[in-house]
Parts: C-alpha cells; sequence; structure tokens
C-alpha cells in the first residue's frame, strides 16, 4: 500500500513510519516538525507541510494518490492543553478538517485517526470499552472527541472511511534503538523516570498520591509503540470491507501506578531512583484502562508486548542509547 502519514515525525508517527515499511508499504510523511524529528523519518519521503496551512496542504497533496492517511499531526500534552487551550483546538480540531478537505480534494476516503483515551475523562467503570460515557476533563480530550463527532458526521454525509483509534499509554521504543520516545520537554512518566535514572542530580516528580487508587498514585495501562502501530495498518485493511465511522479502545487491559512504573524501571535497570511526592497534575484522571476486546476481535489486533517489564525493557534500551 502507499500512506501518507502526517505527523509522522513524531514519537507514535515515526514507529509508525518504520513498521509500515518494515511490512512493505511505501510511506510518504507530513510533517511541520514543531516536535517532530527528522532523525526519526530519515530515509523516507517527507513533505515539510502544516496542517493549518490549507493552501500549501492543498498544493503538496494535488496530484497524488494514496491507499489511506494516518494521521499523527496534533497536539497532545495534557498539562500544555490546560494552560493552553487554544493552541489545542485551533492544531487538533482546525488541523484535520483542513486536512479531511484535502483528502476529499483528491478523492481519498481512508483515514485512521489518533484519537485517546482523554476522552473518557474520569471513568465509571474498571475497564474502558468503546461505548463508555464521554467526559473528557481536560482541552486535549476535549479536541479529540470533537474531532472524533465531526468525522462521523462526514463519513455520514459523505462516502468516507474512518477509523479512530484510541490510545491508551504509548510506551517503549522501536527493537533496533533507533527510534523511540524523544520529546521536549519531556513529560511522559516512563522517559522521566530513566532521565532521573541516568542523572544523578535529577529527581522524579511524582504528581500526586492522594487518588482513590490501591497506592494513591495514577493507574495507566501501557501500549507497546509497535503494538499501536499494528492496529493501524489492520485499520487499514478493515476499512476495505467495513464502510463508514469506527472507533477501537487500544490498550492492555492492565493498570499501573506511577510506583509500580517507578518499581518496574528500578527492576530493569538495575538503579535506583530518587523521588519525591508533588501536587496533583491538573488534568490527570485516577485511572485508566482499557477494554480492547472490540479491536481483538474485529481488527484480528494481537498485541506482543503484553508484560510491562517487556515494554520497559524496551524504552530502557532506547534510553541507554
Ligand atoms: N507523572 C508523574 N511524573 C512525571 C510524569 C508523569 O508523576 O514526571 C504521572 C502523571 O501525573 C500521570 C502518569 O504519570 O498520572 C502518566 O503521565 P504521562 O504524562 O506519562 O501520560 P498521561 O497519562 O498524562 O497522558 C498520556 C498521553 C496522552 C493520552 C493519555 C491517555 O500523553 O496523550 O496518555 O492515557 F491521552
Amino acid at each position: 500500500m502507499r500512506l501518507l502519514i502526517p505527523g509522522g515525525a513524531g514519537y507514535i508517527g515515526s514507529h509508525m513510519v518504520r513498521f509500515a515499511q518494515e511490512a512493505g508499504h511505501e510511506v510518504v510523511v507530513l510533517d511541520n516538525f514543531s516536535t517532530g524529528h527528522r532523525w526519526a523519518v530519515s530515509g523516507s519521503e517527507v513533505l515539510e507541510v502544516d496542517l493549518l496551512d490549507k493552501e500549501r496542504l492543498l498544493q503538496s497533496l494535488e496530484g497524488r494518490d494514496f491507499d489511506g492517511v494516518i494521521h499523527f499531526a496534533a497536539k497532545s500534552l495534557v498539562g500544555e492543553s490546560v494552560s493552553r487551550p487554544q493552541l489545542y483546538y485551533r492544531n487538533n480540531v482546525v488541523g484535520t478538517l483542513n486536512l479531511v478537505e484535502a483528502m476529499r480534494r483528491i478523492e481519498l476516503r481512508n483515514l485512521v485517526f489518533s484519537s485517546t483515551a482523554a476522552i473518557f475523562g474520569n471513568p465509571v467503570e474498571h475497564k474502558i470499552s468503546e461505548d463508555h460515557p464521554k467526559n473528557p476533563i481536560n482541552p486535549y480530550g476535549r479536541s479529540k472527541l470533537m474531532v472524533e463527532s465531526v468525522l462521523e458526521d462526514i463519513c455520514t454525509a459523505n462516502d468516507f472511511n474512518v477509523t479512530c483509534l484510541r490510545y491508551f499509554n504509548a510506551a517503549g521504543a522501536h527493537p533496533s534503538g533507533e527510534i523511540g520516545e524523544a520529546h521536549d520537554p519531556e513529560t511522559h512518566l516512563i522517559p522521566n523516570i530513566l532521565k532521573a535514572m541516568t542523572s544523578r542530580e535529577k529527581k522524579l516528580a511524582v504528581f500526586g498520591d492522594d487518588y482513590p487508587t490501591p497506592d494513591g498514585t495514577c493507574v495507566r495501562d501501557y501500549i507497546h509503540v509497535n503494538d499501536l502501530a499494528h492496529a493501524h495498518l489492520l485499520s487499514i485493511e478493515y476499512m476495505k470491507n467495513n464502510n463508514g465511522f469506527s472507533v477501537f479502545n487500544l490498550g492492555n487491559g492492565d493498570g499501573f501506578s506511577v510506583l509500580d512504573i517507578i518499581n518496574g524501571c528500578q527492576r530493569i535497570a538495575r538503579s535506583e531512583i530518587l523521588y519525591s511526592i508533588k501536587e496533583r497534575r491538573e488534568g490527570d484522571p485516577a485511572r485508566l484502562v482499557s477494554d480492547s476486546r472490540k479491536a481483538k476481535r474485529e481488527l484480528l489486533w494481537k498485541p506482543q508486548y503484553t508484560a510491562i517489564d517487556n515494554i520497559l525493557a524496551s524504552a530502557w534500551a532506547w534510553h541507554k542509547q
């Protein structure tokens, strides 16, 4: 297949690019490099375009043909979305609308959209399935839920297919050790733990220990980036026989607290870290754990990294390099 990957230079996007290439597909990356890295997509065809620049976007796609579009280009930090909501609504909502318009102009009709567990807000059920109530508690989650609704309406009104994949917490790195998680500034838990481990003066901040969870710290469902990437390829295949709008939740279905992850990293890296308990971070739900049975049943998705230690070991292998 020939795939267009907006946001392909980012963390999950670059693993998608590599995964698709390894599976024999041809890939074109589209990125504005606001947070993505050129080294993460070296060797791929790259269009340096911002989705907010509609004119340029249309120009760059004119005359091209793709079997599908896998769209990662978005702002994705919960904390930043609370302090800079306009940035999130503009990039995530308007950017996606522009992309869809450009796709329709060149008659592309299959889109995989990066959605998130953040659309659910504070869960009312132990494991979150696709039809769980959606009450996002931060602008990031709200922007992604808005886009899901927009895309559903577009599918209803037109000959257009969308699969929304709602990731829980993406983690780990490519087995080659050539690409991995590298944000600047880094806000995510696992890379921050590994950083604290390798730099003696750095101390990890644990945001809150008074949540209604077994040890008081937030619980998340960590899923390996390569397992996420695989689900996107399966989604493109799925849309060949399933028209219209579909959604899937993607996680391993196991919840780990912040302290569990700290202990896991210490075990994997055989090293101690220093941490201190700080205030809660605004916008963080206490617990997010997925029910991903629908993706397994309908996409035939089968995650390979089901043990948390394998996910942490993969992140550690990348971080050490
Ligand atoms: N945390 C810390 N210290 C840190 C970093 C994080 O205690 O230095 C805590 C957070 O407060 C949270 C947990 O670790 O409780 C996980 O935080 P991350 O920042 O790693 O991930 P989030 O759960 O906030 O968000 C991630 C993605 C979102 C996605 C969400 C879905 O960044 O895009 O997972 O679960 F929506």
